[in-house]
């Protein structure tokens, strides 16, 4: 039986996917490169010598992905394809609510027809909103800012309705804090299409001379030096926490959530600083106004996955803020 995981070829998907593989799961990926590349496919078959079955599919393309289902005999479904630029979903919320929604409702219709019961979704931090405490806890109240987020909660409600509808259904929803870094290898790592809307990307930009220059985004928030505070974490730590996922909907029925982070907070200007150490490369910046919509601080109570997962992020920032950079000089060198 094969694992399918949809956006296999993005950013976090690429990284889940080596890590599957790396385990000898079988599985299949659909994307439809919305916002990637296929090269990624190549680089995925260089880190581990393996072959992977690929399908060029768009998940509203139900005809086609259908063929996915009776092409393969499906076990558990992990779904990270979706559009996520906040900025974007306020000014085209159709265009979001319609990929990420009705891309998921049908990606479930196909489930529940090839009799597919286990799923792990990409959910996100963004769910909690403006949270009264921190660190943030998986029972926190959940609100939404922007049409991104909306469609986040709106799936996880969705998922927890086919579960209460199922008894043998499992899921794991995963919300996920802020997925830095790039795998060691330096194949594969973060390739937004467009103005990074994102920290790290735009930092690489302005290392690598693309940009001038850096916009802080507002340094009087109530943190250690005025600049927002994130729980950044290292995105082959967050792809382990799918295996783990993977494995406890193995063996258990039901909805489970799961904080994916590593429950530290670091500013943008920690962030800054730890990269330009690290690397050894200046990171020239200015200190702009607040952004709309973002919130002081925000960082994960991870305790629940470490307990129940049995899962715990192992890398620290200077690793995630090397391997980034590794990636990003290994795709110059091309
Ligand atoms: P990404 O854009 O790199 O990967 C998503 C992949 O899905 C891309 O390869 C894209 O081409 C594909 N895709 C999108 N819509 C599709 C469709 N209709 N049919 C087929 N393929 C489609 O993003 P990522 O950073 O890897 O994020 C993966 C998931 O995790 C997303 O659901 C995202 O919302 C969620 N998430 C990401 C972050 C983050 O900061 N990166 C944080 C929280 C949650
Ligand atoms: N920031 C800057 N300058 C920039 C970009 C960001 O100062 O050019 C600051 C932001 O103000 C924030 C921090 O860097 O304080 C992190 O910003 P990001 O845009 O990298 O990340 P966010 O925490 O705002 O949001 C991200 C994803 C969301 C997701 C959320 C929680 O973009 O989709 O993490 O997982 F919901």
């Amino acid at each position: 039986m094969s694992i399918l995981v949809t956006g296999g070829a993005g950013f976090i998907g690429s990284h889940t996917v080596v890590e599957l593989l790396e385990r000898n799961e079988k599985i299949v990926i659909v994307d439809n490169f919305c916002n990637s590349s296929p090269n990624v496919l190549d680089k995925i078959r260089d880190i581990t010598k393996k072959d992977i079955k690929f399908y060029e599919v768009d998940l509203l393309d139900e005809k086609n992905l259908e063929k996915v289902f009776k092409e393969n005999d499906i076990e558990a479904v992990i779904h990270f394809a979706g559009l996520k630029a906040v900025g974007e979903s306020v000014e085209q919320p159709i265009k979001y609510y319609h990929n990420n929604i009705t891309g998921t409702l049908i990606l479930l219709k196909l489930m529940q027809k090839y009799n597919c019961d286990k799923i792990v979704f990409s959910s996100s931090a963004t769910v909690y909103g403006k949270p009264e405490h921190l660190p943030i806890k998986e029972d926190f109240p959940l609100s939404t800012t922007n049409p991104y987020g909306s469609t986040k909660l709106m799936i996880e409600q969705i998922i927890k309705d086919v579960c209460i509808s199922n008894e043998n259904f499992s899921v794991a929803i995963l919300r996920y804090f802020n997925p830095i870094g790039a795998h060691e290898s330096g194949l594969i790592g973060e390739m937004p299409n467009g103005i990074p809307n994102n920290i790290m990307p735009y930092i690489l930009k302005v290392a690598n001379g693309e940009y001038n220059t850096l916009t802080i985004f507002g340094n009087d928030y109530d943190t250690h030096d005025g600049t927002g505070v994130r729980d950044y974490i290292h995105v082959v730590d967050l792809a382990r926490g799918h295996l783990k996922a993977l494995d406890k909907i193995r063996k258990e029925k039901g909805v489970q959530i799961y904080n994916l982070g590593t429950g530290k907070g670091y500013s943008v200007l920690d962030l800054v600083y730890m990269f330009e150490k690290v690397n050894k490369v200046k990171i020239n910046y200015k200190i702009g106004p607040r952004r709309p919509g973002d919130i002081s601080a925000c960082y994960a109570d991870v305790t629940k996955a470490k307990e129940e997962l049995g899962w715990k992020a192992e890398k620290g920032i200077e690793e995630m803020c090397k391997d980034a950079w590794r990636f990003i000089i290994k795709q110059s060198k091309k």
